[in-house]
């Protein structure tokens, strides 16, 4: 069995309960929610209910109907800006940022929207200082960050970014693609006004489910138009969330699946879940630091950054590593610019970009002891 490593890009191995879920609410729950009045359609939308309000639950959300499932972050992230922004707005939000924000900040400078970008330390870090002052220099219609980077892992300062943004009036969008499901992250509190994040990474549920929060008071145009189950008279989208963001027929085994890895994380505990990852990185770092021609990025705590490490090899390509690493070790890392090509260069790896370690709560500290001796092997022999 291949030694997994690249949690970042999606959480493997599931829990259990996660593979048995979905097979239970494919096998016995097929109908399609929402669009019918018989059993089994009832059946399916009532998965699709608690995933909402396990959802809800777990980030802290008073109003679960603010919930709108999506296929994956991206897909929340693009419904969230291209929903919120118009031509003439100004958006602030960092360098660090995944292509999952870059890019369609990109289409929307393209459509008029200005966009502020502010740079991060070398470390990955962007000062909180710096991002308010930035959103303070003119109106702000959008403050948009990306809470762990899936480049270096750095935890960006969310608490002090949310309260001045809340208390200035400047609406905050969070990617909190890398964190949901490894830190607390209580929405409201923190001053969340739109909550993008994936169910196939942290939350241990499968690829294909994702969602955004929409803080009450806000409103979207929708991404996608089309059938909601409801009010089919008409042709125009329905005022009400959820429908008004969710059109077709959703996941429903993938939300049942969802809810069973958040019903697992709760049962664990997020202390558990972040006491395992600190560990593990810890590991990683000081196993890492201690080995001759390596080059370590981020932090360099473990109690300052999420699950994820990037590093090189002097002399050898990313790639290669990833490569070796694979078809030698039966070890599996990610390579390259991990979709974030301006974090690179924020940290100086572009555009060669880094190999990316990133281990999970199934992952074993054995596993580690033996990826640093792979790593040790192939950087010997450079
Ligand atoms: C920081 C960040 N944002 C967004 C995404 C996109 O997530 P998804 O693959 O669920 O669309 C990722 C994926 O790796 C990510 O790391």
């Amino acid at each position: 069995m291949a030694i997994y490593l690249d949690n970042a890009a999606t959480s493997f191995p599931k829990p259990e309960a996660v593979y048995r879920r979905i097979d239970e609410a494919f096998r016995q729950s097929g109908g399609n929610p929402g669009r019918g009045g018989h059993q089994l359609s009832l059946d399916a939308s009532r998965i699709v209910f608690t995933a909402r309000e396990a959802v809800a639950n777990f980030f802290g959300i008073s109003d679960s109907s603010r919930i709108a499932f999506t296929s994956n972050a991206t897909e929340a992230i693009n419904l969230a800006l291209f929903g919120f922004l118009h031509p003439g707005d100004r958006v602030v939000t960092t360098n660090m940022e995944h292509n999952a924000v870059a890019r369609p900040l990109r289409a929307l400078q393209e459509r008029g929207v200005e966009v502020v970008k502010v740079a991060a330390d070398r470390y990955g870090f962007v000062p909180a200082e710096d991002f308010c002052q930035a959103c303070a220099a003119a109106p702000t219609a959008l403050a948009v960050l990306g809470h762990i980077s899936n480049v270096t892992g750095t935890i960006q300062d969310l608490e002090t970014i949310g309260s001045w943004c809340r208390s200035h009036g400047v609406p905050l969008l969070v990617d909190a693609a890398q964190s949901a499901g490894l830190l607390p992250i209580n929405v409201e509190t923190l001053g969340i006004d739109l909550f993008a994040a994936p169910g196939h990474k942290g939350l241990f549920g499968p690829v294909g489910s994702g969602f955004l929060y929409v803080r009450p008071g806000l409103e979207l145009v929708p991404l996608l138009y089309g059938g909601t189950g409801a009010n089919s008279d008409s042709d125009l989208m329905p005022e009400v969330m959820p429908e008004r963001l969710e059109s077709g027929t959703p996941n429903t085994p993938g939300l049942a699946g969802l809810t069973a890895g958040i019903a697992w994380l709760e049962e664990v505990g997020l202390t558990a879940i972040r006491e395992h990852e600190i560990k593990c990185m810890s590991r990683l770092l000081a196993g890492l630091a201690a080995l001759p021609g390596l080059e370590l990025y981020g932090p360099g705590d473990a109690t300052q950054c999420g699950g994820v490490l990037s590093f090189n090899i002097k002399g050898l390509d990313p790639s290669t590593v990833a490569f070796r690493l694979d078809h030698e070790f039966s070890i599996c890392v990610r390579a390259g610019l991990h979709c974030a090509p301006e974090a690179h260069r924020a940290i100086g790896t572009y555009p060669v970009g880094t190999v990316r370690v990133s281990p999970g709560m199934m992952t074993s500290l054995e596993e580690i002891e033996e990826f640093i001796t792979a790593i040790a092997t192939i950087a010997g022999k450079v």
